[in-house]
């Protein structure tokens, strides 16, 4: 983290402070349970979609719960922080909480939760979470604590599919485009793999970039795709299902340790059924989206075949290896001893 921080960051948590942002307002005279408190929240997605459904339950549950004395203002769609600088905001305390998709850890060194991204790994939510909810999500939940993170626990979005202005239903249909991708090195090896270019760039400039011909596709689940408008510039969107798309959320341990422990269990219980809540409705948000879609008419909505794709698998195999010789085999180990037994092998 750098010892200063950038101004346009500066500037910003001067603007919070003046809104009456910030952590716990405690009083002198005051119990420490009873000071109010402020969790400022930051995410990069709509209000309308999984994320942003969970997050708005956890609001809901911990400012019912403490009797309004536990405020949480969730600040959505990148409003303030992108995908570049909400880690970095929460280093610096201009936040209190993140919860961004797990593509997005490696860039600040923590490249095993690129693991989530691997193409073609899960068959279902229900798999990832022999992940998520065990030893190895705990031992990546932990590893945060080098940077003085805490992360809180994973929940789901669901699974990604392509899209651009043609189907993409196998290897051969990839050639040659420009793919938005998270920055993720495997899911730029991925997109290298099926014959594609692949092209970081933050969630908030997605559709304008390719409205703008910058890039030609991407992949999102439908309820990303759907909640930024992206079947307005994208004429094709094709039922991959090749990859998975969850969070974490991540607090600073400063700003954690800093609340009056009854608080803590109270925000802790809170999220923990928020994300029950969020896995609950996550699979039928996306259905609902496709739906929409389908009634909007403007896309067309493809679905590969089984030869198609075993073609697609075929192609990203290299790249479980590549992230082996990256992170050490053993967590490739410990991933393929999580996952049902009929996949190894
Ligand atoms: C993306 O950047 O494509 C998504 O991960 C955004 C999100 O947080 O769902």
């Amino acid at each position: 983290m750098p010892a200063t921080a950038p101004p346009d960051l500066l500037r910003r948590r001067q603007w919070l402070g003046r809104v009456g942002g910030g952590a716990a307002t405690a009083l002198p005279w005051a119990s420490q349970a009873a000071a109010s408190t402020t969790i400022r929240l930051s995410h990069v997605v709509a209000p309308d979609t999984p994320k942003g459904m969970t997050l708005e339950r956890f609001r809901t549950l911990v400012e019912e719960r403490s009797g309004q004395r536990i405020r949480v203002q969730i600040y959505p769609q990148g409003q303030l922080y992108g995908d570049q600088d909400e880690m970095q905001a929460l280093q610096l305390g201009a936040v209190d909480m993140v919860a961004p998709s797990l593509s997005k850890f490696g860039p600040i060194g923590f490249p095993e939760f690129e693991l989530f991204d691997l193409p073609f790994l899960f068959n279902s939510v229900t798999e990832v979470r022999r992940l998520t909810q065990g030893p190895l999500g705990q031992r990546l939940l932990e590893r945060l604590g080098r940077q003085r993170l805490l992360g809180l626990g994973f929940f789901d979005n669901g699974f990604k599919h392509m899209s651009a202005n043609r189907p993409l239903l196998e290897p051969a249909h990839f050639i040659g485009l420009r793919m938005r991708v998270q920055a993720s090195r495997v899911i730029a090896q991925q997109m290298r793999a099926l014959g594609a270019q692949p092209v970081t760039l933050p969630f908030s400039e997605t559709r304008r970039a390719l409205e703008t011909g910058v890039v030609d596709g991407t992949e999102n689940p439908v309820s990303n795709f759907w909640t930024q408008g992206m079947q307005t510039v994208q004429s094709d969107l094709s039922l991959t299902q090749h990859g998975y798309l969850g969070y974490a959320v991540v607090t600073h341990q400063r700003f954690w340790f800093n609340l009056p422990a009854p608080d803590r269990s109270l925000v802790q219980q809170a999220l923990r059924e928020a994300l029950m809540f969020g896995n609950s409705i996550a699979d039928a948000h996306n259905d609902k989206a496709l739906a929409a879609l389908q009634v909007a008419g403007s896309v067309r909505v493809h679905r590969p075949n089984n030869a198609q794709l075993t073609r697609l698998r075929q192609a990203v195999l290299p790249v479980q290896a590549d992230l082996a010789q990256r992170i050490g085999q053993p967590w490739l180990d410990a991933l393929h001893d999580a996952l049902p037994k009929e996949r190894h092998g």
